[in-house]
């Protein structure tokens, strides 16, 4: 039995927008973030997930729940499961028993606090390197922007962090990859005589750096390993400070070098980031799309260049949206995107972003360059390398057009193309199923797999359909939402009035019950609180409530005056139905005069409440 603390303490360090987003490519609009339901069928994006609540939700099939939840429905996980998978990405160990949660990561903040003053030691140091100043002047760049990517310096010293480290022998430096301890227990550190790029993570933090030979070493560049806090194939250089760049205007640059973000910028596209000398993966393109609609990869105008693209364009495929368009920019061969804006200007290059190549057009072409279509043999095998490459094409409309051209290349009719295509994706997976060695079956707690590729589709089992209007909610349906917005006012509720029948009625009851019980309010949102009632009469009820929710909430510059009022009309709705027992009763039976009093007495508060409630009636 997994604690219930866990399950809070877990939910409160995860975010579910990550959770989910490792599933399914992720669209920010207004406060939410947006997909295609993957529980049914569709092409518009119904299925949202709300940071602030920590809930999902979609409005076409109903499907909700927390980030456990979501695991759950879509891993086809058990909820210890989908418990044990989360804590393993959030770096928690799950307890057997009743202890309570402990972190492995603990070490975290000291890996940043270490990075960070490495960092400010590095640039404290270019001011004291003439060689390395000449250098960068050299390359044209003007000191506020070396300030702005806090470029740096390490010394040509094997320690000399030692300087900002006292403890230079510490775990730390070793776990942040700034120090090397080789075989004979001698330690020094990774970056000397280096032009210092810092690599930040999305919220600004120092995760790794990157270092330049300045007199022609090798290698170029020298990178930090991957640590706890940096992970290669998910950080892009210069995104934090791009964001805003990016934003406005409406498209992001991916090119391959540091210093091309660097040069760029000093020309005043700011909008650029680079890979971290990996191939662009679909964690990089999943993370700007959730940001822009239009990316622009930029590469070398080399072979190595035209190679990098199409692996950029092969890792993009199941991240397609019909709504957002991937081009391919290439610079003539001489070039990288800091020697073509340095040549031409950054109007040239904004013009050459402008007009780069889209990708289904990048795909054609390539295939098309590698087979003679003058022959059947040659359009025969265009078709055969066309068709795994265009099944995986996530958006519908852009793979529709696709298989249009590939129809039109091959001479064959689009839907010969499809038939095509279906047999050869077919023919392709029975061959790997008959060549290779099946691949075993995961263990049963075996992470999910993370690309949504892979993931079959699932239909949603019998669900509520939220079409159509709701009925608006009771008094109490009205204080239920109130509080799964604001439950801290749990503790204004006056429990006694609060009906103790129906469904919504008794999981009011249940969270004051929590709360006065002295549990603390759960720190990870509305997921968390959900989740505190699973396996109770009251989770159905209360993660219905929550997922409209995400729909729609109460406006926050009115929502005190709203619970003020819902909580009269709560004591209004007490009243009047013992004022109508008592007058039934009257009628059946007649009344004591004891209960003549307290009809009166009900009468005239009624008529005291109603004339002092200055607000109008909801
Ligand atoms: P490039 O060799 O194209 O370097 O490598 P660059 O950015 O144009 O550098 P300059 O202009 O010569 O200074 C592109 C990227 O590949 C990675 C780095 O991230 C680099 O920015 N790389 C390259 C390495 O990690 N190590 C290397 O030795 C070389
Ligand atoms: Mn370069």
């Amino acid at each position: 039995m997994i604690p219930q603390s866990f399950v809070q303490e877990l939910l409160s360090r995860i975010d579910i927008v990550d959770v989910i987003e490792r599933h399914l490519p992720l669209k920010k609009s207004g406060a939410n973030y947006f997909a295609c339901c993957p529980f049914h069928g569709e092409k518009s994006a119904s299925f949202s997930v709300s940071p602030s609540k920590q809930f999902y939700h979609c409005f076409g099939c109903g499907v909700h729940g927390s980030a456990i939840g979501f695991l759950m429905e879509y891993s086809g996980l058990g909820f210890i499961d989908a418990v044990k998978e989360l804590a393993g990405q959030a770096g928690l160990q799950v307890p057997d028993d009743g202890r309570g949660a402990r972190p492995q990561d603990d070490g975290s903040e000291r890996l940043y606090a270490a990075m960070a003053s490495a960092a400010r030691f590095y640039r404290e140091q270019l001011k004291h390197a003439p060689p390395a100043i000449a250098y960068l002047k050299r390359r044209g760049l003007s000191g506020e922007i070396a300030a702005r990517f806090g470029l740096g310096h390490a010394p040509d010293e094997w320690q000399a962090l030692q300087r900002v480290f006292p403890d230079y022998p510490a775990k730390t430096l070793a776990e942040a990859g700034l120090v090397i301890d080789n075989d004979q227990g001698r330690r020094y550190d990774r970056f000397r005589n280096r032009i210092i790029f810092p690599i930040h993570d999305r919220r600004g933090r120092i995760i790794a750096f990157g270092g330049r030979v300045i007199d022609g070493g090798e290698p170029k560049y020298l990178n930090s390993p991957e640590t706890p806090l940096f992970e290669k194939g998910r950080e892009l250089y210069g995104f934090f400070l791009a964001q805003k760049a990016i934003r406005d205007s409406g498209f992001a640059v991916v090119v391959e070098g540091y210093m091309d973000v660097v040069a760029l910028a000093q020309y005043g596209i700011e909008n650029a980031v680079a890979t971290l000398g990996t191939a662009t993966t679909a964690q990089h393109i999943h993370t700007l799309l959730r940001h822009v609609d239009r990316i622009v990869f930029c590469f070398d105008g080399d072979t190595a260049g035209r190679r990098a693209a199409w692996r950029a364009l092969e890792n993009a495929l199941e991240s397609l949206r019909d709504d957002a368009t991937l081009a391919f920019l290439f610079l003539p061969a001489e070039h990288d995107p800091d020697s073509f804006v340095r040549a031409h200007g950054a109007d040239a290059f904004r013009q050459a972003a402008t007009a780069a190549t889209p990708l289904a057009s990048f795909l054609i072409q390539e295939l098309a360059g590698r087979h003679p279509l003058e022959s059947a043999e040659g359009r025969a095998a265009f078709v055969h390398e066309a068709a795994p490459l265009v099944t995986r094409i996530a958006a519908p409309l852009l793979r529709l057009q696709v298989v249009k051209s590939v129809a039109e290349k091959s001479g064959l009719t689009q839907t010969e193309v499809e038939e095509a295509f279906g047999a050869i994706a077919t023919r392709t997976a029975h061959r790997r199923n008959r060549d290779e060695t099946p691949p075993a079956p995961p263990p049963p707690d075996a992470p999910s797999p993370r690309s949504s590729a892979s993931a079959p589709r699932r239909t949603a089992p019998n669900r509520l359909r939220s079409f159509g209007r709701r009925k608006p909610p009771s008094t109490i349906g009205t204080l239920l939402r109130l509080i799964l917005q604001h439950p801290t006012w749990a503790a204004r509720l006056p429990v006694d009035l609060i009906p103790d029948h129906g469904a919504e009625g008794c999981a009011l009851i249940a969270i004051i019950d929590m709360l006065s019980l002295g549990e603390p309010l759960p720190a990870g949102g509305l997921g968390a609180l959900i989740e505190h009632f699973r396996d109770t009469p009251h989770y159905d009820t209360l993660s219905k409530v929550a997922a409209e929710l995400v729909e729609t909430e109460f406006d926050e510059g009115v929502i005190e005056l709203i619970f003020e009022d819902t909580l009269r009309k709560l004591s209004a709705d007490s009243l009047t139905a013992e004022i109508d027992a008592l007058l039934q009763k009257d009628r059946e039976t007649g009344l004591d005069s004891a209960a003549r009093h307290r009809l009166a007495e009900l009468l005239l508060e009624k008529r005291k409440l109603s004339s002092g409630g200055n607000t109008p009636d909801l």
